[in-house]
């Protein structure tokens, strides 16, 4: 069963297949309406469901999005409104929708429970975020940065405030496409030991830099992400605003880095908090090509778990 649950369980030569297809998908739907089907429908006939615990802009639109301009028909769930939060199994709710669906994208919060569908799905499953990872938003990022700059093997990636779901998936690709990650950030919001030795033992350079200049020096690309997360106690806002505001990204932090860095933010970004709207108006943003490449990505993603 092909489910894309996390970049580093999934092999590299598929993630270089994906980010290809994605690539070739996108240019052949260039300057065609949003809403125009692609030439090929590999996913006539398809159901896919779409089950959000968290809220979501991006993710839902771009899978939804995603799946009509390639044949198929998608049905989007709220936890809340599912017996799934009324006390029935992950379990029996994945054999449930194994008989109604081809495809189970889920965004939720425990990993135990992207993990718990997938086991007992007899249909691809998808993640859509979890309080750990964020693995569709970094192969979009990936795209984002090879469409602008080339290969992203070999190049210096900072991850500057909260090592949190999106830093570790970030992580997950600097093993797999073997580009070095710098964490700048509070001891306290570490990316959890586990995200950096995979990255470690597949080669990949990671730095820990408590000084957001030093670490950016020489950046290629630099990128943050909100400084409170959807599975973060709101009561721990003020603090963690308090710890992590000497690593917000301006323009003075932009200037350590490259002169042709990128800058990316996974969206939704608090304007002024973790990144200036200098720097995410600014010439190194890519910002609004990532939230687009989310729906190229996806699309991609979906062909490879249904091999189709
Ligand atoms: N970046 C991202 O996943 O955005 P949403 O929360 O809006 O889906
Ligand atoms: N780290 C953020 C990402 C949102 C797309 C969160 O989990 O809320």
């Amino acid at each position: 069963m092909n489910h894309f649950l996390d970049i580093h369980k999934t092999d590299p030569q598929s993630l270089r297949a994906i980010l290809d297809q994605a690539a070739a998908m996108k240019r052949a739907r260039q300057g065609r309406p949003k809403g125009a089907p692609d030439d090929d429908q590999p996913l006539a006939g398809h159901m896919v469901a779409l089950i959000f615990e968290k809220p979501s802009t991006r993710t839902r639109v771009s899978f939804d999005v995603g799946v009509r301009q390639m044949g198929g028909q998608t049905m989007v769930l709220s936890g809340s409104d599912m017996q799934l939060g009324h006390g029935e199994t992950i379990a029996d709710t994945a054999r449930v929708l194994s008989r109604y669906v081809d495809l189970i994208m889920i965004r939720t919060f425990d990993e135990s429970v992207l993990l718990e569908m997938a086991e007992y799905a007899d249909v691809p499953v998808i993640n859509g975020l979890t309080d750990r990872t964020h693995p569709c938003q970094i192969m979009a990022d990936i795209l984002t940065y090879e469409e602008h700059r080339g290969p992203i093997a070999g190049k210096k990636v900072v991850w500057s405030g909260d090592g949190n779901n999106v830093c570790a998936s970030f992580l997950h690709a600097a093993g797999q496409f073997g580009f070095d990650f710098t964490f700048t950030g509070p001891p306290q919001f570490d990316p959890e030991a586990e995200f950096v030795g995979f990255a470690r033992q597949k080669g990949s350079k990671v730095t820990i830099e408590r000084d957001p200049v030093k670490a950016v020096e020489g950046a290629d690309l630099v990128v943050t992400d909100t400084w409170v997360s959807m599975h973060d106690a709101q009561s721990t806002r003020e603090r963690r605003h308090n710890m992590l505001r000497p690593f917000q990204v301006n323009e003075e932090l932009m200037r350590h880095a490259r002169p042709d860095a990128l800058f990316m933010h996974c969206l939704p970004a608090h304007r002024e908090e973790e990144a200036t709207s200098a720097v995410m108006d600014g010439p190194h943003s890519v910002i609004f090509d990532e939230a687009e490449n989310r729906l190229h990505a996806q699309k991609a993603i979906m062909r490879w778990c249904l091999e189709v």
